[in-house]
């Protein structure tokens, strides 16, 4: 290592459950994390937890994205940026529809101040927290990224939709300007130490979370939402990614950026693994990983679900020499650890 000089990362929300695994990773790579979150969503342990992965403490500023000068004061102290990787953002659909100034607020002025601070900063390269929400209840499947994006089902996914479009717009008159959409399909699991994981307050709203703290007697049943999908056992089909895949997904992203000699929109990959399972193929690959039973019941469809939605993972193979390598078993295997560090609610 000797005097090789730093690359530092700008990691908004790095203490989240996303942006804590891509610290480890960005580390594993070489690159040294530089975390900026204000812990609404996060615990304050989570830097030491990432210290502890990776052999190393890493610097972590409480600051909101949305607080220029305090973004200021940060970009300020250190010499020389390699890029920011933006995580930091609400993300709970339901809670969205109810409090819709919380989610434009934070979310669309989190990246209004970031994208202000690029323009006034030598910091050229940025990673956005896309969602393949944006595509709404695909015709075609898989979805690829010149699938149509649809009107979103709720103010969260409009925050992703107009931070796409703000930051092509703004790519449009910085020329020294880089940037990557990532568009999640669905991240679960946890990094295998046990160290970190998904840390949801309350009751869940995402599957895996509910079925670990079912599996852990936190909760006395899974309600399987929807029987009656247009899918061979009739439960709703998504494409489950793990944590750890996502988060190298994001170094090769920054990768892919540095190596780009001019961009005049941003680039935009599905990340995912390409293949598409049943929600009941959750639960029963998780009871075959784990030897745990989930209770489960059926119950109606979740307003604004969609039946079916896998990425083609293709774009991010060949650019990005990015693809998933863990399999469902893994991720649920690897959730199930973290359940299980877990203090019950009291
Ligand atoms: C949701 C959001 C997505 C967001 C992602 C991460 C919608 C439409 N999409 O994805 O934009 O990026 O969360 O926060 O809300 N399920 C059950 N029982 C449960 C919980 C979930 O059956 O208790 C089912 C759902 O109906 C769905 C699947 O499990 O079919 C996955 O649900 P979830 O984990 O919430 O993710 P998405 O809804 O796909």
């Amino acid at each position: 290592m000797g005097n090789r000089k730093v690359k530092n990362v700008l990691v908004t929300g790095g203490a989240g459950f996303i942006g804590s695994h891509t610290c480890v990773a960005l580390a594993e790579a070489g690159y040294q994390p530089v975390v900026v979150d204000n812990f609404a969503n996060s615990q304050s342990d989570v830097p030491d937890r990432i210290a502890q992965i990776i052999g190393t403490a890493i610097p972590v500023h409480q600051v909101d994205c949305t607080d220029e000068t305090g973004m200021r004061n940060i970009l300020d102290r250190y010499e020389d940026w390699h890029g920011v990787i933006h995580f930091a953002a609400y993300k709970a659909v339901g809670e969205s529809v109810a409090h819709p100034l919380k989610y434009y607020r934070n979310n669309i002025g989190s990246l209004l101040t970031l994208l202000q601070l690029m323009n006034d900063y030598p910091l050229h390269h940025l990673v956005f927290s896309s969602s393949c929400t944006v595509y709404g209840e695909p015709d075609h499947l898989p979805v690829t990224e010149k699938s149509p994006v649809r009107p979103a089902e709720s103010p969260y996914g409009y925050t992703k939709q107009v931070g796409e479009q703000i930051i092509t717009d703004q790519q449009q008159v910085s020329p020294a300007m880089r940037s990557v959409l990532l568009r999640y399909f669905n991240p679960i699991g946890a990094h295998p130490s046990g160290k970190i994981g998904e840390l949801p307050l309350g009751k869940p709203e995402n599957l895996v979370p509910y079925v670990v703290q079912t599996a852990a007697g936190w909760r006395d049943q899974l309600t399987i939402f929807g029987r009656d999908y247009p899918t061979e056992d009739g439960t709703a089909i998504r494409d489950y990614i793990h944590v750890m895949d996502l988060a190298e997904a994001h170094v090769k992203a920054l990768d892919w950026l540095h190596q780009q000699e001019a961009q005049e929109t941003p680039g935009i990959f599905n990340i995912g693994t390409g293949r598409g399972h049943s929600v009941k193929e959750v639960v029963d690959t998780f009871e075959d990983a784990t030897g745990i039973k989930v209770p489960h019941q059926f119950g109606s469809r979740r307003p604004g679900d969609v039946s079916s939605i896998y990425a083609d993972a293709t774009l991010a193979q060949r650019e990005l020499n990015w693809s998933a390598s863990r399999t469902l078993g893994e991720a649920l295997h690897d959730a199930w650890m973290w359940q299980q560090t877990l203090k019950p609610p009291a």
